[in-house]
């Protein structure tokens, strides 16, 4: 049942390019310059008068919910707030009819995400769920939604439904995009593009970067802290790295937007930390690269997730983690494989259980 893999996780992590292209299929049409999503369409005239859009989730989701901050943010000149469920819950947050909630969820099953709904809901809020179980109680508590077709994922990390939540998201965005008259015709078709691209740039990843990503897992396998750094498009990518790394590993990790790291976490860093920046080519490339000579100046060990070819960023870090190149806003579902690996390792080279580590459900369904 694990398909010849040592783990769930592992099998997962190389279903993504399969799992990534079934969540596009027969949603973006790039000959027709279309995407189609019935339950986008379901609530558009809510969708064009919405004062904002609240992303509520937990964990994982919740980085994939930062990442469309920033994208729906950029493309569609909408207002974007990100909620963790259970803080939304429990304050008594201001909601009016005018006001469309996406839900994302794996599971469909999050207590702290489905309450926080019912709550929205009977407020008058509009619901869209973004979820993989079919049917679950998130799902069915929606208005509208969009599956992410991730299929099941049995390893407690989440990883495939991860990528397979940006993709619809996406989707999501440049719809809108589109549908609000907020994107040109060029930059729309460019970015399907690159959508229709990822599949094969993660399967490259899965290719030709598993043996170096081995061989830097086990050469930092025994850390203690490791920090995960990254700007814009690519901060919420440094988060999910060091969650990953948290749960499978049981390292303590912590992600930062790298320009924050002055305000505190650089007291951290002497020759033991390792690292790692989200370092893929963007609009803030030589911001990251100063922020990475500021590690290396205090002998921290720097190991970057890179674009092929980025040679200069590629001499700075001790130790380096290839993508293939591609537009900053698609990057963060491509960006976060390496980590994925990296995590897996890790936790396989200390002999832990990667696929249920300790103190951790698959659903999380209690408070
Ligand atoms: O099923 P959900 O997406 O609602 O679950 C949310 C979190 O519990 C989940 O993402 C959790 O953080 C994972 N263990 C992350 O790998």
């Amino acid at each position: 049942e694990k398909g010849g893999f040592d783990h769930f996780m592992l099998k997962e992590i190389f279903e993504q390019p399969i799992t990534i292209a079934d969540s596009l299929r027969g949603r973006l049409v790039i000959p027709e310059s279309k995407i189609i999503l019935s339950g986008v369409d379901a609530i558009q005239d809510k969708l064009m008068q919405a004062r904002r859009i609240i992303i509520v989730a937990c964990g994982t989701s919740w980085h994939a919910g930062l990442v469309a901050e920033y994208i729906i943010e950029e493309l569609c000149r909408v207002n974007v707030e990100v909620e963790y469920a259970s803080e939304f819950r429990y304050r008594n947050p201001i909601i009016s009819e005018d006001d469309v909630i996406i839900a994302i969820s794996q599971s469909g099953e999050t207590a702290d995400t489905l309450v926080a709904l019912e709550r929205a809901k009977a407020q008058g809020a509009t619901i869209f769920g973004i979820v993989n179980v079919v049917g679950s109680s998130i799902a069915r508590i929606s208005h509208a939604g969009c599956y992410t077709h991730a299929g099941p994922e049995i390893g407690v990390a989440s990883t495939k439904a991860y990528t397979a939540q940006l993709a619809v998201l996406m989707l999501f965005a440049l719809k809108l995009a589109k549908v609000k008259g907020t994107i040109s015709e060029e930059r729309f078709q460019e970015l399907s593009k690159e959508l229709q691209e990822v599949p094969e740039k993660v399967e490259w990843v899965l290719k030709n970067e598993v043996d170096n990503i081995k061989a830097i897992a086990y050469k930092y396998k025994d850390a203690h802290d490791v920090l995960y750094l990254g700007r814009g498009y690519n901060f919420p990518t440094a988060l999910e790295g060091a969650l990953k790394l948290k749960e499978i590993s049981y390292i303590h990790a912590e992600g930062y937007p790298a320009a924050e790291m002055k305000h505190g976490p650089i007291a951290l860093v002497d020759d033991t930390l390792p690292v790692v920046f989200v370092a893929s080519k963007d609009a803030y490339h030589e911001k990251i690269i100063s922020n990475m000579q500021e590690i290396k100046a205090r002998k921290g060990k720097v190991i970057a997730v890179v674009s092929q070819g980025d040679d200069m960023t590629q001499s700075i870090a001790d130790d380096i983690m290839q993508v293939p190149a591609i537009d900053e806003v698609i990057a963060p579902i491509l960006t976060v494989v390496p980590l994925q690996l990296l995590s897996y390792y890790i936790g396989v080279y200390r002999g832990l259980d990667v696929d249920k580590p300790r103190n951790l459900a698959k659903s999380v369904t209690v408070e």
